[in-house]
């Protein structure tokens, strides 16, 4: 479970987050139960929540929101795949809507970042999903293979040279981020079995879905057992709600 905090949080907000969540003993009987929560913050937080987890000894995962597509050199304002492993980062969102559409990331960016990532062992999650335009004209499924195609390329060259780092999928439909609006059972399971068909069963093993989930919403869509993870932006801004969702999981699916 992802807790995406986009450009949300301080240090005293992190750390008030995270008191709320240590306050709560079974994270590591969760975590041995194959439950795992991942904290994105901001970059320029990554090493102070880095340090933090560490030092209160909380099996969390500390995930970036973005990396720069070069290795090193003159991109001014940018972080590397070095600098993330350098302060211990567990993994990186990628191809997130908001950087497609207000940065202008491309297919090819995220196929090269997510190399990249792989080849540092860092475990990319890479989004993807349409908007309500092309979700109208029925073009959905093409552009889900159009921004995969690419990063599935990547994704077998890094297994064929020995990778074994896990690769998750986020399905992000543009309309329903942020909009209170979440996908239906039924567009999901359109997404897991267009993976199967175009990229194997590997690639639609590990799909994450995200774009308004809620502690209750996603209780639904789990019971369902359709979805391997979550991406959760907004109501995981609060530590209360990732804690209802954990209690929830762990008691109905032990
Ligand atoms: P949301 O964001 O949960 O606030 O819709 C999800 C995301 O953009 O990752």
């Amino acid at each position: 479970m992802v807790a995406n905090w986009k450009m949300n949080m301080d240090r005293s907000a992190i750390t008030a987050y995270l008191d709320v969540l240590s306050r709560e003993g079974r994270w590591p009987r969760w975590c041995s139960n194959g439950y795992r929560l991942l904290l994105s913050p901001p970059s320029v937080y990554l090493d102070f929540l880095a340090a933090a987890v560490r030092e209160r000894e909380l099996p969390f995962w500390v995930v970036a929101q973005n990396v720069c597509a070069h290795e090193k050199g003159a991109y001014t304002g940018e972080v590397s795949v070095d600098m993330l492993r350098d302060l211990g980062v567990n993994g990186v969102i990628l191809g997130h809507s908001e950087r497609r559409r207000l940065f202008g990331e491309t297919d090819a960016h995220v196929a090269a970042k997510t190399a990249l990532a792989l080849s540092r062992e860092i475990v990319p999650i890479v989004c993807f999903g349409e908007t309500e335009t092309e979700r109208l004209s029925k073009e959905h499924s093409r552009v889900w293979e159009r921004q995969i195609a690419p990063v599935w390329k990547e994704v077998q060259k890094a297994r064929a040279a020995g990778s074994e780092t896990p690769v998750y999928l986020a399905y992000e439909p543009v309309w329903a981020i942020g909009t209170g609006r979440t996908a239906a059972l039924e567009d999901i399971r359109e997404v897991a079995g267009t993976l199967r068909e175009a990229f194997g069963h590997d690639c639609s093993a590990g799909l994450l879905y995200g774009g308004s989930v809620t502690d209750e919403s996603l209780s639904v869509l789990v019971e369902k057992g359709t979805v391997y993870g979550f991406l959760v932006g907004g109501a995981f801004l609060d530590p209360e709600a990732v804690l209802r969702a954990f209690h929830h999981l762990t008691t109905h699916h032990p």
